[in-house]
This record gives C-alpha cells, structure tokens and sequence, in this order.
C-alpha cells in the first residue's frame, strides 16, 4: 500500500471530523510547505550564508539569528495569500500581522515559534518551529492583540516541526498525536505515527540544572530527589537529557517519556518565566495533554491560562502524567 500524505490524511480528517474545515486543511498543508521550506534553508547552512546573527534584536530584546528572520519571512509569505487567515503573530514580530489588502481573510489566526532553540543553529543541532491555530472573534477591520489573547483550551490546532537528522511534522487537530516525516525524494511529509502516546512513567528528566540556585523550593526538592537516585526518596535513578531546543525536548518526551521544565526562578520572575505561553507553551501543552500527558505551570494548567500580552511568558513543566503530578503536588504542599 502507498504511504499515506499528508495531504491524503488531512483529506480524510475533514470527511471523518466536521471540525476539520476545508480552510483548516489548506492552512495545515500551507504551514507544512512554509516547514519544508525551513528545513532546506537550513540544511544549506554556511553554503547559502543562512547561519550566524541578523544584526537586530526582537521585541522582547533577544539577538536575532538570520534563520529566526529567514523563518519568519517563509511563514508569513507563505501564509498571506490563501484567504484562509484573518491575523498572524509571531516571537520575531511586536505586534499582529494583518493579511494585505488585496488578499480575502478567513477565520483563523495562526501564531508561530518561527525557529525554536535557536542557540543551536550554529551548532548543528535539532531545531524547529511551533504554530497554534485559534479562531479569529468576529469583528471587521485590522486584528488587534486583543483577538489572539485566548486561552490554550481554544486551540483548534497546534504543531510542530523538528528539523533534525529527519525533518518531522508532529501534528494535532484535537484528536490525537500524529507524527509525519519528510520524504526528501518526493517531497512530502508521510504518516509515520499514527498515536503518540507519552507514557506515564518515567525516568528521564530535562531541566538546564545551570540554573539550580535560582529555582523555588518546589523545584529544588523535585529535583533533589531525582539526583539522590537510588540513595533517595524515589529508590531508583534518574537520568538527564537537555537538548535546549523544546521541540527536541518535546519530541523525545513524545517518543518514550519525560518530563520537561522550565520553571519560573528567581532571575525570570519579573517577567513570570522563560517560555512564552502563546506560541511555546500553549501548542506544546495541547499536544502533550492530546498523548496523555500533563503541562502546567507548577500552579495551574497551562491550557487554562487566560492570556494579558501576545508575548507573555510562563513557567513550563510538561511530560509523563504521573511525574507531572508529583512536581504539582510539590507546588500545593
Ligand atoms: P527560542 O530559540 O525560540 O528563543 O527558544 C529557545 C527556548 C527553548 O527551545 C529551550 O528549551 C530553551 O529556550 C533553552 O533555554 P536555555 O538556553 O536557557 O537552556
Ligand atoms: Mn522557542
Ligand atoms: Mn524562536
């Protein structure tokens, strides 16, 4: 039997589920060629000069990398003319995008991650990129801020490409995890996982422990125990994995378990954590939650987090249920 497409799969998604739209499946597809387009440019690396800084900072004050730049410019091209969007907004962007005039609109709004880890471009590690789809309030004119800030549970979609030794499309419409890889010969990306399923247990955690001295106490005695291993109160060891790129985090979490934190400490409490809750921890948490797991911010779940800002950020501790659980519990206690 032939593979089954992604184009193929989302065809039969829309006569399976009334919730997926013809307009939804296009702007899947579209999101998919602007990812491609992402992989290759970043394949070429030094050979089309992509690698290195911009020479410019983002709004939140972060240097950025010509491929965050480059990223953003294919998503955004890509995405304008299709009349499936009404707004996008983006990490590299302050504010909204509009859909030029001469473009119709369409209900959805789209909000990226255009590269995520970015630190690791230079390096030849796994990167990627993270969208959300929510659904645009009605209302005519330009879309301000205001209509983005929904909270996680109104996602009607949310994904993510890793651009690593395959480039792969995790993908989820509210009804499970699937995961599709690119073929580079012919140029699509194929269903290679059908139902992503993180399991409960674990005994694999990702935390940057550089940051240990600033955490709060919950973190710290989480964590404590987990390096006590055996001699501790868990009775077995742990072992650690930090990539510092979430959606390589993320995908390994989905393949065979973890737990993933960035929690908020003392140096990112001002600005209520690192990850931003929008186009980081939102789609990451729906599509962890949609395979079994759990993400919260220690306090709350983060898919039931109102949003104030398009840029707000928040701390993130997602994976495996039961050792989700265990870190909350510590938070309550
Ligand atoms: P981005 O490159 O989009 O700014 O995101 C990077 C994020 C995330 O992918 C990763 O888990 C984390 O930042 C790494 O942070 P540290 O460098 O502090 O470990
Ligand atoms: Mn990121
Ligand atoms: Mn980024």
């Amino acid at each position: 039997m032939l593979p089954v497409t992604l184009a193929r799969f989302l065809v039969e998604a829309e006569r399976k589920n009334p919730a997926v739209s013809a307009d939804l499946r296009f702007l899947v597809e579209v999101v998919s060629r602007a990812c491609k387009a992402i992989s290759i440019a970043i394949g070429k690396g030094s050979l089309a000069d992509v690698l290195g800084g911009a020479g410019s900072d983002n709004i939140q004050g972060e240097a950025q990398k010509k491929l965050d730049v480059i990223s953003n410019e294919i998503l955004l091209d890509a995405n304008e003319w299709g009349g499936h969007l009404a707004a996008m907004a983006s990490e590299e962007m302050d504010g909204p995008h509009q859909i030029p005039r001469r473009y119709p609109k369409g209900e959805f709004l789209l909000v990226f991650d255009p590269l995520d880890g970015s630190s690791n471009i230079d390096v030849n590690i796994s990167v990627g990129t993270i969208f959300s789809v929510l659904r645009c309030p009605e209302g005519a004119g330009d879309v301000g801020e205001q209509a983005f800030l929904q909270p996680g549970t109104q996602q009607v979609c949310a994904g993510f490409a890793v651009y690593g030794p395959s480039t792969l499309l995790v993908l989820t419409l509210g009804d499970g995890v699937k995961c599709f890889t690119l073929d580079r010969e012919y140029g699509h990306f194929v269903l290679t996982q059908e139902n992503m399923r993180i399991p409960d247990d674990t005994k694999e955690f990702a935390i940057n422990m550089s940051n240990q001295r600033f955490w709060e106490p919950p973190v710290q005695r989480y964590v404590g125990e987990l390096l006590a291993g055996k001699d501790g109160p868990r009775g077995q060891d742990f072992n650690m994995r930090w990539v510092a790129s979430m959606v390589a985090d993320v995908f390994r979490i989905l393949t065979r378990g973890g737990v993933f934190m960035y929690p908020v400490d003392s140096r990112t409490k001002d600005k209520g954590g690192k990850l931003r809750l929008m186009y980081e921890a939102n789609p990451m948490a729906m599509i962890v939650e949609q395979a079994g797991g759990r993400a919260t911010t220690g306090r709350e779940r983060i898919l039931d987090i109102q949003p104030t800002k398009l840029h707000q950020r928040v701390p993130v501790i997602l994976g495996s249920k039961n050792e989700v659980e265990r870190v909350s519990a510590y938070h309550r206690g």
